[in-house]
Order: C-alpha cells, then structure tokens, then sequence
C-alpha cells in the first residue's frame, strides 16, 4: 500500500512557484533530448554498466535539455517500468519497480530547468494501448495526480511529460491516449519518436489526430538517414505545418549516439553539427534540436558528441552568456570563458583552463589534462576509446566492436 502522505506533498510540491529559467520543449530551440535507462551501449557491446546515474548527465559540462527515462513497457491496469540496471526493486506485491530513491535525482534535473519526461514502449513490442483511461493511470502514476493508492514509482517526483516510442503491438488507442492526457493534464509535454520512413506504421494516426509537443523522428536504421539520399526532413516539416494538430510542433533530429547505437545512421558529432545546422537554414520554424540514442554512449566517448553537438550545433552555448541550462549557473559568462562546472565553483577560471570538475577539486589543473572527474579519483582517466569515461566505470565497454548484425542479436529487446 502506497503511503497516503504522498498526496499531501504532492500537493505541497506543486503549489510551489518555477524556480529557474527552464528549457520547455513546447518553445525552446537547440534542445538536446537523450533517452536514458537502458544502459544501451553496455549491453550492445556486451560489457559493464556503464549509463551513469540520471543526476550525472543533469551536472555534465553541456548537460541536455530533455532527459527521457525508458522505458514504460507493460500499460496495463497493473503497468511495469523497466530502467535495466538503474531500478531493480519492485513494490511489495506488484511488478511495478520502486524507484523512488530516483525522486530526488529527478527534482534536481528539473531545478536545473531540464525536463524530465518517461518514454512508453520501446523496441521490445510487447505492449499496446487497450484502455481508453489509461491517461488517468499515466496521469496518477507518473504525473500531477494525487490518488494516494496508486504506486508511483518515482514517488512524489512529478515527471514534466511523457514520450511515446511505440515501434510494436497495434497503433490501435494512441491518438486517444494523447488527447486525453492533454485534456487532463494541459501542462504535460507530450512527444512521440516515430521512425523516419513517413508515415510512421505504428505511430501515423497519433500524429495526425493526437496531440503532440515535439516529436523526435529516428533518423536512423533506415533509408531516411541524414547521411543517405532519402533524407526526409522535408516530409515531416510538411507533417508539422500542414497535419500536426498542434501548429507549433517542434520537431527534433534523431541521431544515434555511437556507431553501434543503432544498426545504421550514425552519423559522428560533425556530420551531425552539419545537418543540424543545414536543416536549420531551411527549417527554423520546426526545427526544435537533436536527439541522441541514447545518454550512455552520448557523453562517453565518440567525440564525445552530446558535448560537441551541443556546443558546436546547439547554439554555441559559450556564446549565449545567458544560457542558463548548466547546473543552474548564472554569470556573465564571458567573463568566464572557461567556466563549465558546477555552480558553486566560481573563480580565476581563465587561469585554469582544463578546469571541469567539481568545486571542491581545484588544483594543479594544467598538470593534469585528462581530469574531468571527482578529486578522490584520480588517476589513468583517458581510456583510449572512451576518453570522457571515468575509469572506475569503465570495465569491459572496450571489448572489440561488434558487428551490427551481431548487435541486434545481442541488444536487449528495450532498444529505442
Ligand atoms: C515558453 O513556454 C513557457 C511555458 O508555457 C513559458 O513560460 C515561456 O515564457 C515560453 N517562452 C517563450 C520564449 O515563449
Ligand atoms: C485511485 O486509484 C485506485 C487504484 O487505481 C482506483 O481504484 C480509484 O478509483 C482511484 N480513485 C480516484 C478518485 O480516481
Ligand atoms: C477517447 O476514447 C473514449 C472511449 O472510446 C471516448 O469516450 C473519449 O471521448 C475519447 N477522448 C478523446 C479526447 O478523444
Ligand atoms: C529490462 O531491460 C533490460 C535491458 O533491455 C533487459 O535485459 C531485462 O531483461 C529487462 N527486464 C525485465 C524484467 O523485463
């Protein structure tokens, strides 16, 4: 039985006003939307659990704007959540995992103005939409509502919205789904992350009679790639002004985040900066910003490409002395040309100018040029392969790559 304070703060945490400037992915542009939960890479390359906790991607240098969790795979009246190895405890009597050491976590994202959003369905398929209240169960679950028996695995952490990736099962329901949630929760974001080839099988009917805020099209394991002749940007722009029911969809360029984050489609932070920036002359009316399959792989090695695609793409945060995203750090940034830690640790950045880490561990920077990490651990960081990694974390990530045949076998069935 679910403990009936929970009602109470809720009601508590959500009278209080907005502290921070946040990015809202109904407006904001530049977004950088990363799944996280599925500790993807490890399992595709068969090695550690190397996703790091959901507040560490909150903290990093160019954090993301939008942190998606998945996956919510089973959407009955007894609903399941699965985060792989993040959250393994489940509630006395009920499949559903208690998750509620990540309630904080999550609070903290959001104060940090990054949005937290839960992503329903997957790769996996077992899973379909038959309940015309389910946005009543998503909405007491994981959302504003306050019915005390219900088990929210995220405790009295309200989520900012949630996604849809249904990539099986029936289309059946969705676009019902989403305009039911909207109608009883007007402040939830609403996403979808449908496949490129247009119109999506599963996810086409949602789009055109549903209700969406932004939509990440999955630009990858199909002909509609960047980096193939069938790029179809222009076809979902054409869906977003002319079919979506919102007129001020955004919509985002889905990427993988490393080469074996998908069977096809990578891409590499530059050819990614490119037709971001590409697609943006063309579309700067739709174009909302990048998402990334997924967290594990996009801050951990590979460019690494979540930070260069956020600097270099994203609006060139170092020059938005206003930009506010980053550990809620607020300075005239240009006076800090350097400065990419946390808020607490203001100073002579200019004089340290590998400086990245955590307040407390100043020190002879330039004798230590690899240090992006904690104080305590110091010592061979740069992995050859993974030069962002930490290397307690490390493990066996550096197993030889695998073929992407071999990758899909492999790959648990929760792939995006
Ligand atoms: C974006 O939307 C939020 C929430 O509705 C609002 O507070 C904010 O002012 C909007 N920003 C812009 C630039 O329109
Ligand atoms: C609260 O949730 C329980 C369990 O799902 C349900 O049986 C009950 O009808 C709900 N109460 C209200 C007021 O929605
Ligand atoms: C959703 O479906 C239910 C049951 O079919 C229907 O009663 C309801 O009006 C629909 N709601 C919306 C917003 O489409
Ligand atoms: C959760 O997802 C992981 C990774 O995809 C998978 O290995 C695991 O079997 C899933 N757990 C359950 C209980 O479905």
């Amino acid at each position: 039985m679910y403990s009936k304070n929970i009602g109470m703060a809720l009601v508590v945490a959500l009278s209080l006003p907005c502290e921070t400037t946040s990015f809202d992915l109904r407006n904001g542009t530049d977004g950088l939307a990363v799944y996280w939960g599925q500790n993807s890479l490890a399992i595709q390359t068969n090695g550690a659990q190397n996703e790091l906790g959901l507040s560490q991607y909150c903290t990093m240098p160019t954090p993301p704007t939008t942190i998606l969790l998945s996956f919510h795979n089973i959407f009955t009246q007894d609903p399941q959540i699965n985060l792989s190895n993040h959250c393994q405890k489940t509630f006395r009597s009920s499949q559903m995992l208690d998750c509620t050491q990540l309630a904080a976590q999550i609070k903290g994202c959001q104060q940090k103005g990054i949005q937290i959003l839960l992503s329903m369905g997957g790769a996996s398929g077992a899973y379909s939409m038959e309940n015309p209240d389910y946005a009543q169960t998503v909405f007491n679950t994981y959302l504003g509502g306050t019915n005390s028996s219900v088990q929210r695995p995220f405790g009295t952490a309200v989520l900012d919205g949630v996604d849809l990736d249904i990539e099986g099962g029936s289309p059946a329901g969705y676009a019902n789904f989403t305009n039911m949630l909207h109608e009883i929760s007007p402040d939830s974001v609403i996403t979808s992350a449908p496949q490129c080839p247009y119109p999506d099988a599963m996810l086409g009917d949602a789009l055109n009679n549903g209700w969406f805020d932004a939509v990440f099209v999955q630009f990858y394991n199909n002909a509609c790639s960047p980096d193939k002749s069938g790029f179809n940007f222009n076809q979902w722009a054409d869906w977003a002004k002319t079919k979506s029911k919102n007129p001020n969809v955004k919509l985002y360029i889905g990427s993988p985040a490393c080469e074996e984050c998908a069977s096809s489609g990578y891409l590499g932070a530059q050819t990614l900066e490119q037709t971001y920036q590409k697609t943006k002359t063309q579309y700067s009316d739709v174009l909302g910003g990048i998402m990334l399959w997924d967290a594990g792989a996009a801050y951990n090695g590979n460019g690494p490409i979540a930070e260069a695609v956020a600097q270099k793409a994203l609006g060139k945060r170092d020059e938005q002395p206003d930009y506010r995203g980053a550990a809620g750090a607020v300075g005239k940034r240009d006076e800090q040309p350097d400065y990419r830690g946390a808020a607490g640790a203001m100073g002579k950045r200019g004089e340290q100018p590998d400086y990245r880490g955590a307040a407390g561990a100043v020190g002879k920077r330039d004798e230590q040029p690899d240090y992006r990490g904690a104080a305590a651990t110091l010592g061979k960081r740069r992995h050859p392969k993974h030069p962002n990694y930490p290397a307690d974390d490390l493990h066996e990530v550096d197993n030889a790559p695998v073929s992407a045949r071999e990758i899909t076998r492999r790959n648990g069935k929760l792939r995006l």
